[in-house]
């Protein structure tokens, strides 16, 4: 019997060989042609990452990407549960390809994600789109080469339920969506039970990956050309927890710091309740970590922090951010915040605005609070109706809309070193973006799209910043 948690399981040979059974199958059922996949993943960067590990997989049996389903012989909703918007999107997009089905009959359909771990869901889908062919959640990732053979040969709609597998299963091949910004999950699931958040129900407890194959996977993004590289979690600060040898995610950044190269090292999310200045030291002291802290706070008021069971309150919150500010000149911070949390009153959400004005974030993810089904916040009674919460979720875009515009006009006149990202359009302007996080246009050859350049800030809109390269 294997422990639990924090206990690696492997991608093993099976898997491997399911990949390769996949691909003689579907060479054989494609006469020479290049089978066609369609992959939407909907959410957080855990499950971009997680489906950069699908695409990985289908890479391996000889599957090639397009962003449009209409040719695809193989299409899969990575799905996220976080709230109720996102949920509806799925079931919208999904119900949309039963012509394409009908069609083309031969075309695999699959869903997985988040979604797929809340069985009320996945029962509903399951039951809604019997064009469905294949449903998985999130624990069932690692052995997805067999389900889909399974899914593609036998005829049978494949669902698996029930499945609570919580180990960290490595080996899984990966391909990237960018060759210069990328993610790097540390660690998987929480273990903090936020009131209002779906999040620990489908993802299960946390579980860290061992230090040295998270080291060597940085050396290998690095060695091969990434300039900016996410290291992910829900909660990165509790990162090594129920490793073995115990580690802090402090350590951690050190130690990924350490490798040489020039590069961004980025991470998120940091739960303020456990951001130490031990935390805060090791960035300011880094060579390659960016000055850019994002540090949810999802609520200005103490009453409400409580009810949302954080762990921390509005004191202790602007105590890390002060000194984070003290240590790290010119700290980019950003943030979540949920509107509308059940209970709260106008004079909480006051709180919340005196909170943004008075740490001035760069920007900020903004939510109206969306009830989730097993959650003890979707219990609570919520009295504020939905109008009067919009009405308070514009005040707070317009208060941070403000802000924002402050802290970019500051900028005019600055160097700022920057990484060009993309073309914005066909007129020559490329998106770049700082270390803080802001993106910035600039006129430039496209030939410098994936590296740094440093550039002078000419002016200012209300989120970006205009500039030339120097
Ligand atoms: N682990 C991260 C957040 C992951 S979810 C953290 O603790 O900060 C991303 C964001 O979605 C949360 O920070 C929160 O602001 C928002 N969110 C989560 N559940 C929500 C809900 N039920 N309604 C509205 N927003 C929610
Ligand atoms: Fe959700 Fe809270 Fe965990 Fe973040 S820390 S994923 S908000 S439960
Ligand atoms: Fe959504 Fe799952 Fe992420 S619920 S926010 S995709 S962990």
């Amino acid at each position: 019997m294997v422990e639990k948690y924090g206990t690696v399981g492997d991608f093993n040979e099976t898997q491997n060989e399911y990949l390769d059974l996949i691909y003689e199958l579907m060479q054989g059922r494609m006469r020479g042609k290049k089978p066609i996949a369609y992959i939407h993943t909907y959410g957080c960067q855990q499950n971009v990452a997680d489906g950069e590990r699908i695409k990985g997989m289908l890479s391996k049996s000889g599957f090639e990407f397009e962003d449009e389903p209409d040719n695809a012989d193989f299409i899969l909703f990575n799905t996220c549960a976080v709230r109720e918007h996102a949920e509806d999107r799925v079931f919208g997009n999904v119900g949309a390809l039963k012509n394409l089905k009908r069609k083309y009959p031969n075309t695999l359909i699959a869903l997985c994600g988040c979604m797929m771990e809340q069985k009320h869901i996945a029962d509903r889908m399951y039951k809604s789109f019997p064009y469905v062919g294949l449903v998985f959640g999130t624990h069932a990732l690692h052995q997805f080469p067999e389900l889909m053979y399974r899914a593609l040969t036998t005829g049978k709609r494949v669902y698996v339920r029930d499945n609570d597998d919580d180990l960290v299963h490595e080996g899984i091949p990966i391909k990237r969506d960018g060759n210069f910004k990328g993610w790097l999950p540390i660690m998987y699931g929480c273990n903090n039970f936020c009131t209002y958040c779906i999040v620990p129900h489908v993802r299960g407890r946390e579980r860290s990956r061992e230090k040295d194959i998270i080291i060597s996977e940085a050396k290998e993004m690095i060695d091969s050309g990434y300039k900016d590289i996410t290291l992910l979690g829900q909660n990165v600060n509790s990162y090594g927890k129920n490793l073995k040898n115990s580690v802090s995610f402090a350590e951690l950044l050190s130690e990924i710091d350490s490798i040489d190269g020039d590069y961004w090292l980025r991470f998120m999310t940091s739960h303020p309740k456990d951001c130490t200045r031990e935390l805060i030291d090791a960035i300011a002291n880094s060579k390659h970590v960016s000055k850019h802290l994002h540090l949810p706070f999802q609520s200005g008021s103490s009453r409400i922090l409580k009810l949302m069971n954080r762990h921390y309150d509005r004191e202790k919150y602007l105590e890390i951010v002060n000194y984070a500010k003290s240590k790290i000149p010119d700290v980019s911070l950003t943030s979540d915040v949920i509107v509308g949390f059940p209970g709260e009153t106008y004079e909480d959400f006051k709180e919340t605005l005196s909170l943004i004005r008075e740490v001035e974030f760069t920007s900020l993810f903004t939510f109206i609070y969306s009830p989730r089904v097993g959650t003890p916040a979707a219990e609570m009674d919520d009295p504020i109706p939905a109008s009067e919460k919009s009405k308070w979720f514009k005040e707070l875009l317009d208060v941070q809309e403000e802000i924002a515009a402050k802290r970019c006009s500051s900028m005019v006149g600055t160097t700022q070193r920057v990484l060009i990202e993309s073309e914005k359009g066909k007129d020559g302007i490329l998106n770049a973006r700082t270390s803080g996080n802001i993106v910035v246009e600039t006129k430039a050859l496209k030939e410098l799209i994936g590296t740094f350049q440093n550039v002078e800030v000419t002016s200012a809109g209300r989120w970006i910043l205009k500039g030339k390269v120097i």
